[in-house]
């Protein structure tokens, strides 16, 4: 499915608890749902479990209770923390690959990763080799070659981590901007900049489990 239309329901987090093997829960009774158009901004300290949230929607990771359900059919595409792509390779190559991957002719894949490129701010590096662009052009190019995708639900991982707040601005007016081009997007982020932007921010902890001395959560 690509719905590019909002208020589609996509992604369903009923009552999930987690823990890794060997390890006290991260949190429990975590609930939310998430539409087609919305953001959603997950905080919490470091090691509190956003990364891992983000794994158990993409579905790498299987719930210690609950479950998540993700609209069938949904394409979903994750952004990584650190952006990554073939040094001396074009942002115009880079951009267009997805396309090019599902079968679009080079000219016209270009034509479309240019627009794309130009309505996220990268007009003036479309030549730029990927080894010249700064830490926020190259994590905006992550963000347009994710969308070149077309997915759904896209899952973002820290997408500010390394930035300066001009940069840090860039990127969150951008994650809005796939919102508002009708997909779900949940960004694991601690920086203020983008999770005041969100639709909704849930804050993981709010859901870390009251362990009394002595007594181990769900032993
Ligand atoms: N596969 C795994 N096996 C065991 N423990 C894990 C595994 N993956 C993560 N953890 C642990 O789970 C906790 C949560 O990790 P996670 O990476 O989700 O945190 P985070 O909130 O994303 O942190 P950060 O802000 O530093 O990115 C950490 O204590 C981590 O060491
Ligand atoms: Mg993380």
């Amino acid at each position: 499915m690509s719905s590019n239309s909002r208020g589609v329901m996509i992604v369903q987090v009923k009552d999930v608890s987690h823990r890794f093997p060997e390890t006290d829960l991260l949190y429990e009774h975590v609930n939310f749902e998430l539409e087609t158009g919305q953001t959603l901004a997950v905080t919490g300290p470091s090691g509190s479990g956003k990364s891992t949230l983000l794994s158990l929607i993409a579905c790498w990771e299987k719930p210690y209770s609950g479950r998540v359900d993700i609209r069938k059919g949904s394409r979903v595409c994750w952004v990584f923390q650190n952006p990554y792509g073939p040094k001396y390779r074009t942002v115009r190559d880079i951009a267009s690959f997805p396309f090019i991957a599902h079968g679009m002719p080079r000219p016209q894949a270009n034509e479309k990763a240019e627009e794309t490129l130009v309505e996220f701010g990268l007009k003036t590096r479309i030549e730029s080799l990927f080894c010249d662009l700064s830490g926020g052009e190259a994590q905006r190019l992550m963000l347009v070659r994710a969308i070149c995708c077309e997915p759904d639900l896209l899952l973002v991982d820290e997408p500010t981590a390394q930035l300066d707040m001009r940069s840090a601005h860039q990127v969150a007016d951008s994650l809005r901007l796939l919102a508002d081009r009708g997909m779900a997007v949940v960004i694991a982020t601690h920086d203020p900049f983008v999770w005041q932007s969100c639709d909704r921010v849930l804050n993981l902890e709010e859901y870390v489990p009251l362990v009394e001395e002595g007594v181990h959560a769900l032993a």
